[in-house]
């Protein structure tokens, strides 16, 4: 049954994610409030772990999200989390989380969604940093020497907790679909879908990878070509509110600039580094076409057009 007490705390994803949002949300929730209408429906193109939707929905800042993802992977692991979670939650019980387990998922090449979606599963919960590419190694290294073991990220209780707070989301109506489509496609299907919202009533929300480190970090990575191409298609977009956060870098301060109604605030994050099990603080960028922006001492505001 949903718990709205679940959705408070502050890890609520199954997943471990590089470049996790988690610090952003109470600031995103800052400003959907500060905003009439709150926006009905959240759709999240690069949903990776998905924090974002998971807090929203679960805190009824939305009534509906669409996650959506290009990597095949995330996108069976949340469609399964979501609409078949008996069966992954039973599978994950009787998987063992070995080295032996992690070179044989790491070569599989599942053909359905169920097994599609253990795998993410498995290589997310048990990889360096949570990173699913194929150049990271196993948690705690091959011989196992280190403190830190194979399994220390693969507790099934909090797991089960958290893909059945997943499935509760779905079976309320607050999951409406998982899409595993390019961020381009997923925009263009939430518009016709779901015609009948006005633009205040549909909210875009889009994390995509970050400029610097993503071919490493991501199966489906981006091109600075295409980082020219998502500002292009967003920047003076008011057929829906939009939310775009990046790790601040002069790219993508120079592709988000210069739009009349739109805000650019810069975000202190702490985040685990990729390659690394430490945290580390840096400031994320976040562009807005809200009209209203709170004050907040959680960030400063680079100047709205
Ligand atoms: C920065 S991560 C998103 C992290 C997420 N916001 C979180 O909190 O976990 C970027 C995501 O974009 C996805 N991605 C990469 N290229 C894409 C594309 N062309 N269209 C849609 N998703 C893409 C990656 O698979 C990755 O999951």
């Amino acid at each position: 049954m949903f718990d709205p007490d679940f959705f408070k705390q502050s890890i609520v994803s199954p997943l471990r994610y590089p470049g996790a949002k988690r610090q952003l949300v109470p600031v995103i929730e800052g400003i959907i409030k500060a905003n009439v209408p709150p926006p009905r429906l959240l759709v999240e193109p690069f949903c990776g772990g998905a924090t974002t939707s998971l807090r929203l929905a679960g805190t009824d800042h939305v009534d509906h999200v669409v996650l959506a993802d290009a990597d095949p992977l995330l996108a069976a692991f949340w469609h399964t989390a979501a609409f078949d979670s008996k069966w992954l939650i039973n599978a994950m019980w009787n998987e063992p989380v070995t080295v032996e387990r992690w070179d044989w998922w790491r070569l599989a090449e599942p053909k359905g969604r169920r097994e599609t979606a253990l795998k993410c599963l498995f290589l997310n919960r048990t990889t360096f940093s949570g990173i699913l590419h194929g150049r990271a190694g196993p948690l705690g290294g091959r011989s196992q020497k280190s403190e830190y073991k194979i399994d220390c990220r693969f507790g099934k209780k909090g797991l089960e907790r958290r893909i059945s707070a997943v499935a509760d989301l779905a079976t309320s109506g607050r999951i409406l679909d998982v899409w595993n489509l390019d961020w381009r496609s997923t925009v263009e299907r939430a518009k016709k879908r779901f015609d009948m919202l006005t633009p205040d009533e549909m909210l875009i929300y889009l994390d995509p990878p970050y400029v610097e480190k993503a071919p490493f970090l991501y199966e489906w990575s981006f091109e600075s070509t295409e980082h020219k191409n998502l500002a292009q298609a967003i920047n003076g977009t008011s057929e829906f509110q939009w939310l775009l956060s990046y790790d601040d870098n002069d790219l993508a301060r120079s592709l988000y600039t210069d739009y009349i109604g739109q805000s650019r605030l810069l975000v202190n994050n702490r985040y685990t580094a990729a390659g690394s099990e430490r945290r580390k603080t840096r400031e994320e960028l976040l562009v807005t076409n809200y009209p209203t922006i709170p004050t907040s001492d959680r960030y400063r505001l680079l100047g709205t057009s």
